[in-house]
């Protein structure tokens, strides 16, 4: 694993999803608030590779837009199937930039 800037969080889509491409992944971005904090994801559904950046947040969770499974961005699961996970990393904010530990 290997910290990486991600983007700047004055980037972020507040209270939404945010699409960002970087060394071959693919990750949706999302700032929450309530607490504020940062969560990010592979982009892709693990259904059926539907953008999940492009998703209907509401609180903490994430609806994907193409067939409507919803994810709990705080622990990386489906809501209807608690089985199916989503790939999380961990984040921090450094200077205004969102830090990722991404897989080398
Ligand atoms: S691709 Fe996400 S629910 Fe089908």
């Amino acid at each position: 694993m290997a910290w990486t800037e991600v983007i700047e969080l004055s980037r972020c889509r507040d209270g939404a999803g945010t699409f960002v491409e970087l060394a071959g992944l693919e990750l949706a971005v999302f700032r929450l608030r309530e607490p504020e904090r940062v969560v990010v994801i592979d982009n892709a559904c693990p259904h059926a590779s539907g953008n999940l950046s492009g998703g209907e947040v509401t609180e903490s969770r994430v609806r994907c837009p193409s067939h409507e499974w919803e994810f709990d961005l705080d622990r990386g699961v489906c809501t209807q199937s608690p089985q199916v996970t989503v790939q999380r990393y961990p984040v921090e904010i450094r200077g205004g930039m969102v830090w990722v530990d991404l897989p080398d």
